[in-house]
């Protein structure tokens, strides 16, 4: 395993997936946040920005955050209460730092700034609806080169959770979804074909917490909403999987596709339709479709990274 550094921005709608992603990529020695930008999806705009706020202060941590869109391109954003809680952390409180304010600046704006300061060298990590990728391409073109890659959380290859045909990101926002499959811009999907292998047991979950730091009991209690919510007895950490794979590829398997979403009809809105397994071929195999996970090893390292987080006195 390298030891590369990678230079990573995490886009979020912090949401309990979105939170325990933040957590490993903060313990992941690999990675380094340059900053984080939020916006409505699991839960309202201005409740995801404070999440982040918040999730700084129990890392004991000051990643630059920056507000985002409020709402999808075109469709009225739908909140995900059920899994993530009206809190958008699974109903569990933590404070907002002592002292905080909402900068002037924007996400897609703080996000260009960044990606030129650091010509071709950093990753964008999105876990949300595309709605700020979206716009900071459509505000600032040039980022289409300075970005090195954009790994999301979002689609599926088969099947969906939003609906049959979808799933909830691309399905919040198939307009946003669309630029970004279509930028050109090296692109790793992390869709629900993975994601869903990516789960933890409700022993696997309490064992995290039984490591005792802020972080972990937070990380335990907080999933513990999507996991009651699953009706499965398991917790599918969709979001951490994104992170992962750039903190530790080796976990993963998947496939160079061509990915086109569907932004129109009623019936499969938000799907990304993949050539992975027709005949007919896309001209172009625009994104990398992850596939498989080591999930023993997958849940190893999660814990290990979300127990390896120091404690940190609230
Ligand atoms: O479909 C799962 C995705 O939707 C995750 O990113 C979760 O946080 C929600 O945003
Ligand atoms: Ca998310």
């Amino acid at each position: 395993m390298g030891t590369e550094k990678h230079l990573i921005w995490l886009d979020c709608d912090f949401g309990t997936d979105d939170a325990a992603a933040l957590l490993c990529a903060h313990g992941a020695a690999s990675l380094e946040i340059l900053g984080i930008s939020t916006l409505a999806g699991n839960v309202e705009a201005h409740k995801t920005f404070r999440n982040a706020l918040r999730l700084n202060r129990l890392l004991g941590a000051d990643y630059p955050v920056y507000p985002g869109a409020e709402a999808p391109l075109v469709y009225p954003a739908e909140p995900g209460y059920r899994f993530h809680g009206e809190n958008g952390l699974g109903g569990v409180e933590l404070p907002l730092p002592d002292r905080w304010e909402t900068p002037a600046e924007k996400a897609w704006d703080a996000l260009y700034r960044t990606a030129a300061a650091h010509p071709g060298a950093l990753e964008l990590i999105a876990t949300g609806p595309l709605t700020n990728v979206a716009l900071a391409l459509n505000l600032h073109p040039e980022l289409q080169k300075l970005l090195r890659r954009i790994v999301i959380m979002g689609g599926a290859a088969v099947g969906g959770n939003k609906t049959p045909a979808a799933e909830f990101n691309i399905y919040s926002d198939p307009h946003a979804a669309k630029i970004v499959f279509e930028a050109g811009i090296p692109l790793t999907m992390c869709g629900l074909d993975v994601t869903n292998k990516a789960w933890f047991s409700e022993t696997e979950l309490a064992r995290v917490g039984a490591c005792g730091t802020p972080a972990a009991r937070f990380f335990a209690e907080s999933l513990k909403t999507p996991l009651q919510a699953s009706g499965q007895g398991t917790v599918r950490l969709h979001d951490v999987t994104a992170v992962l794979f750039v903190s530790n590829p080796e976990l993963f398997t998947g496939q160079l596709a061509g990915v086109r979403v569907e932004t129109r009809s009623a019936l499969t809105r938000g799907k990304t339709v993949t050539d992975l397994w027709s005949d007919q071929k896309f001209p172009s195999r625009n994104a990398f479709v992850v596939l498989g996970v080591d999930r023993p090893a997958f849940v190893r390292r999660v814990s290990e990274l979300v127990c390896s987080l120091k404690a940190v006195e609230n």
